[in-house]
């Protein structure tokens, strides 16, 4: 019915992460607690409702979609919902969030479904710290998973590292040799306090974009460029590399003021901001509105007046959002 997302501040929202799954193989540690009870599988969305979402929004003239989890490659059948996705026409980038141990098996089915980006989390290339993070992780999987992703010819991966001081703060330096080596991409994510988590305090494992900058000048030279994906990242080109590192910097450089996205949580929960509350229950309306598509289009127009300004972390303070990245569509 309408032309468009755009919210009240003047915002278009162009890229939307569906969460397919809050599951995940490992527990990283800034992500879930030791102890997780999973949603009960039957109040998710079902792979044909997400599609059914996909469709519209690409209507309501979004032009990314990006599936994420939890791990979406957990989610039995999932690359039936690529397939879907990769076949909208109105979408130009289809991309995926993974831990990557499941690449070995999914790599090549990706990629013939249209996905044309993949990120994986790796924080760190030391196997006993690997262990640490994920609680429960082998990093050779993850690597290997990465390697087959190359191998079947995706070109743009991008590496995902969230910086906790003492656990691999250390080894940003490495990381982006490691990026070099391959051709790829790497971005730095400074820790965003979503959910209790228990083995850190999140204050005190902060380390901020501006220290790994300083930290990765003394051996490369970060050239600024103004070229992005439309994420939150800020990207520099490593002088006559093809690397190029990001800064995801929610603490020390505000990026609301551009947000051009929105997420679909498991439960089929819209919700307008990933540090904020502010939500719409879209599975309630695709439920009541089986075939006229109108309808749940208008109540995802209608939604984008709940989108807030922008999050309000605050490290230092008690965690105000209870719910964990993984059940948030990272
Ligand atoms: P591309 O730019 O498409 O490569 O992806 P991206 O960086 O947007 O997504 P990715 O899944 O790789 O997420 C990287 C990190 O950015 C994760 O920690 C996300 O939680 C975080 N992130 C993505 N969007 C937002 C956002 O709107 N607000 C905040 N605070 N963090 C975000
Ligand atoms: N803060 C920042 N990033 C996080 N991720 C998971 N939990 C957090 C958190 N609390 C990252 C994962 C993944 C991405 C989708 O989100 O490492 O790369
Ligand atoms: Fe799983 Fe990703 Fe959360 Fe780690 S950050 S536990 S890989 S969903």
């Amino acid at each position: 019915p309408v032309a468009g997302l755009i919210d009240r501040f003047g915002r278009r929202v162009t890229y939307v992460r569906l969460s397919v799954t809050d599951r995940c193989d490992l527990r990283c540690v800034y992500c879930m607690s030791e102890k997780m009870t999973f949603l009960p599988r039957a109040q998710l969305l079902t792979l044909e409702e997400m599609a059914r979402l996909g469709r519209l929004f690409s209507e309501l003239g979004v032009t990314k979609l990006r599936v994420t989890g939890g791990e979406p490659l957990v989610r039995p059948n999932v690359i039936w919902l690529f397939e879907q996705l990769g076949a909208l026409s109105g979408v130009r980038d289809l991309t995926l969030t993974t831990n990557a141990t499941q690449l070995g098996r999914y790599a090549g089915a990706l990629r013939d479904a249209g996905v044309s980006r993949i990120n994986i989390s790796l924080d760190t290339l030391i196997p006993e710290r690997f262990r640490a993070i994920t609680r429960v992780g082998e990093i050779g999987k993850t690597l290997s998973g990465l390697e087959a992703a190359r191998r079947v010819g995706f070109q743009r991966i991008k590496l995902n590292t969230v910086v906790l001081k003492h656990r691999n703060h250390d080894e940003v330096v490495d990381l982006v040799r490691f990026a070099i080596e391959r051709g790829i991409d790497i971005s730095f994510i400074e820790e965003m306090p979503l959910g209790v988590i228990g083995d850190h305090d999140r204050a005190e494992a902060y380390y901020s974009s501006d220290a790994i900058r300083r930290d990765l000048a003394e051996h490369f030279d970060l050239v600024p460029t103004i070229d992005g994906t439309g994420g939150p990242s800020k990207y520099f080109q490593i002088a006559g590399e093809e690397t190029r590192v990001g800064f995801i910097s929610p603490h020390s450089h505000n990026f609301c003021g551009d947000c051009n996205r929105v997420r679909v949580t498991a439960l089929g929960r819209l919700l307008l901001c990933l540090g904020q509350e502010h939500s719409s229950d879209l599975r309630r309306v695709l439920h009541a509105n089986p075939t006229d598509d109108d309808r749940v289009k208008r109540a995802i127009v209608a939604a984008m007046d709940l989108k807030p300004r922008g999050h309000a972390f605050d490290l230092q303070a008690k965690p105000v959002i209870f719910r964990h990245m993984n059940m948030t569509g990272g």
